[in-house]
């Protein structure tokens, strides 16, 4: 018997990395398994071979280890040509022989189909989640969540993940706003990337009112901002012009040096860096940093205009964690593709002290 797939959401465009990605977590765990992937759909399908393949690979997979995907779940079912009058019966069937859950997210793809059917899943998840609640189908000890993926309003692909290890927001999406005062749009990928990268007690650590920080390729100032907003002092390192009212700030010293040879005197709480160069050297200049011991969190950018981008993160985190662990040094990293990324995707590297090394 064919096995029902595993669901995983990608930016639309980046299928095959995410294949590639699966396809190397299943291979290291010596799951045999395909993916299917249609170019621009926003999302992968992966089929393993039998029942307990399929139940090894559920009980591994954890979001957070996965750079490509946002959100994913173990499909149960695939109900398509629901009644319009009725979608919710057909999807109480089913759930009512999979699993209760915790928590229901009615999601629709990032592709631009996908995310015409947004109105619509915002508006039935209320009704759905009643329902389910009725039948007794939700429960807050669960430790599964439902998924029900529209692929259009009389499709739908339903399963569940373990809550720990999935997404809650809605197709593992981070929605946020510009904020005001923001010199640029990129400002958003780092605001981002420190809520989805860094656990709580790291976000605590790193900025501490008064701590310091550096910004390698600053210019004209959206991740600046983003640090000093959170309470840091900030050295700017670029050739080009910052943004003015961010300068009026004082938070900010503005450095005109290439940012591959500058060094801060001390080291500092947190570097960034979201220069446009090769991904290996800013991989090299990033485990620089570290194993110098100039900074203890490091946030950047790889940039990834080729067609393997998975085998060329791959590679540049490889890199870094070769490079630190020559050095001895215990470090944490986690990476994704965030939503506010483009073609390129955001790492954070963490060095851990020795009191702190239980506990991140
Ligand atoms: C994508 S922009 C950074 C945008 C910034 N993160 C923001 O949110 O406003 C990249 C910047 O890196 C700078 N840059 C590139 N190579 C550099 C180098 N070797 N030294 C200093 N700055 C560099 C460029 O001048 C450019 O301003």
């Amino acid at each position: 018997m064919q096995q029902t797939p595993f669901i995983f959401f990608c930016r639309p465009g980046f299928e095959s990395d995410c294949a590639a990605e699966v396809q190397a977590i299943a291979n290291a765990h010596e799951l045999a398994g395909y993916a299917n992937a249609q170019t621009d759909a926003g999302y992968v399908r992966f089929y393993l071979f039998d029942d307990a393949s399929s139940e090894a690979f559920f009980d591994l997979l954890d979001l957070s280890d996965i750079i490509f995907a946002r959100q994913w779940f173990w499909a149960k079912a695939e109900l398509e040509e629901l009644p319009l009058e009725d979608r919710i019966t057909p999807i109480l069937d089913v759930c009512a022989d999979v699993a209760m859950a915790k928590s229901l997210l009615v999601e629709h793809l990032d592709s631009d189909e996908g995310r015409e059917l947004s109105k619509f899943c915002k508006k039935f998840s209320t009704p759905l989640t009643i329902a389910l609640e009725k039948q007794g189908l939700v429960h807050d000890d669960s430790e599964f969540r439902l998924h029900t993926l529209f692929l259009a309003t009389d499709h739908c692909v339903l399963g569940y993940s373990p809550a720990e290890r999935s997404s809650e927001l809605k197709g593992g999406i981070l929605r946020l706003k510009a904020p005001k005062n923001a010199p640029s749009r990129s400002s958003l990928k780092l605001d981002e990337a420190i809520q989805v990268l860094m656990s709580n007690r790291q976000q605590r650590d790193a900025f501490r009112l008064g701590n310091t920080g550096v910004d390698l390729g600053a210019a004209p100032g959206g991740w600046t901002f983003q640090l000093v907003e959170r309470g840091l002092q900030v050295s700017a390192i670029d050739n080009g012009p910052m943004d003015k009212k961010l300068m009026a700030t004082e938070h900010v010293e503005h450095y005109q040096e290439n940012a591959f040879t500058w060094l801060p005197e001390k080291p500092v709480n947190v570097l960034v860096c979201d220069m446009v160069e090769k991904p290996s050297l800013v991989a090299n200049l990033m485990a620089e940093w570290l194993e110098g011991g100039h900074t203890q969190h490091a946030i950047f950018n790889l940039k990834l205009p080729m067609k393997k981008r998975f085998q060329e993160v791959a590679d540049c985190i490889g890199l870094v964690c070769d490079r630190l662990e020559d050095a001895e040094k215990s470090y944490f990293w986690q990476a994704k593709h965030l939503y506010h990324d483009r073609e390129e995707i955001t790492v954070y590297f963490r060095l851990k002290s020795k009191v702190a090394q239980n506990h991140s």
